[in-house]
């Protein structure tokens, strides 16, 4: 591997003010390539073909894009907000990160003081976490909440790379998280950068895994948190969270304070998102692997409910996911 994923920088500023520039998360594993994003089109696509993606790199990627636009005299920027929190519904960041920006005073100094405020978060986030485990421990992940979907370090696994960056040794069991391969394409990177002992599932293997008795825990991040601890994560979570109770290994759900939204009473008022099928059938695949026309259904998110979650770790602390509020 050439490069430490931890300080590779996948959302900034371009030089002149004039453009949001990102990693293409599409391309991971294989290519590393930076697009420069100047129009209120190209970021909403940005958003929506997951180009740049993760909760809180979305809402970081949002400020700057409401900065940039905020330039340009077309459209207020109340309706440049509108237009970026339709691009996808579920992660409660992007419509924080926009809701934030509209009320600002500075719009520079907000959306660089967003990034600074996400960096000194996902730290704290990791030190919590990473009083879960012990050196030598083994982690379940599903999807990705590594540096690339935050800023650095990541929520769900920030403990295990701050752990490695001073020295302890952890396993890791990385489901592949279909149909985008988060997990295969994205965390396995991140987690061998840092020296992390990785070993890649398929997402049917998680049980198994838990049966064997190979892992201690399972982390994850999250999108949105309802006021009764109920969290939407990647589509895949919840199933992942029903096999950690049967097999009595603890679920922790990780995520910035600003994720939990009290105007969710529950899991119920969380709008999941609905992706193309074509995800499904031939996106990563060189040939479709189902016959094209057949049925399918793609939510790309679901909600585990509480009762299922062990506790949620934020930047203030370890959290019973019935006390939240
Ligand atoms: O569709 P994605 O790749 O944006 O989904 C990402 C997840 O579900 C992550 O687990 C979540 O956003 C937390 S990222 C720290």
């Amino acid at each position: 591997m050439v490069f430490n994923m931890n300080k590779l920088i996948n959302i900034q500023l371009s030089e002149d003010e004039n453009a949001v520039i990102i990693l293409d998360q599409r391309l991971l594993p294989s290519k590393t390539e930076y697009l420069r994003l100047s129009t209120a089109d190209e970021m909403y696509d940005a958003i929506k073909y997951l180009k740049i993606r993760g909760a809180p790199a979305i809402g970081i990627f949002a400020a700057y894009a409401m900065y940039v636009l905020s330039k340009s005299p077309q459209r207020t920027l109340s309706e440049y907000g509108d237009y970026l929190k339709s691009s996808r519904p579920t992660a409660v960041n992007l419509q924080w990160a926009v809701e934030r920006m509209l009320k600002a005073e500075n719009l520079r100094e907000e959306c660089h003081a967003i990034h600074r405020e996400d960096i000194a978060m996902c730290k704290a986030i990791s030190e919590n976490g990473l009083s879960l485990i012990k050196d030598g421990e083994a982690v379940l992940t599903h999807c990705n909440a590594g540096p690339l979907a935050t800023s650095q370090y990541g929520t769900g696994l920030g403990p295990l790379i701050l752990g490695s960056e001073r020295g302890m040794h952890f396993k890791a069991y990385v489901d592949e998280t279909r149909p985008l391969l988060q997990g295969a394409r994205i965390t396995a990177l991140e987690l061998m950068n840092a020296g992390v002992d990785v070993t890649l599932i398929c997402d049917n293997m998680a049980g198994e895994v838990m049966k064997a008795g190979k892992v201690n825990a399972v982390f994850t991040g999250c999108d949105r948190v309802a006021a009764n601890g109920d969290t939407a994560n990647k589509i895949g979570t919840c199933g992942v969270a029903v096999l950690a109770k049967h097999y009595r290994v603890p679920f922790y759900v990780f995520c910035p304070s600003s994720t939990i939204d009290s105007s969710c009473s529950s899991g119920a008022d969380i709008v999941i998102e609905e992706r193309d099928t074509s995800e499904i059938i031939d996106l990563y695949f060189k040939e479709p692997v189902a016959p094209l026309g057949v049925k399918c259904c793609n939510p790309s998110f679901d909600v585990t409910p509480a009762e299922l979650i062990t506790a949620i770790v934020t930047e203030k602390g370890i959290i019973n996911p019935a006390r939240l509020l």
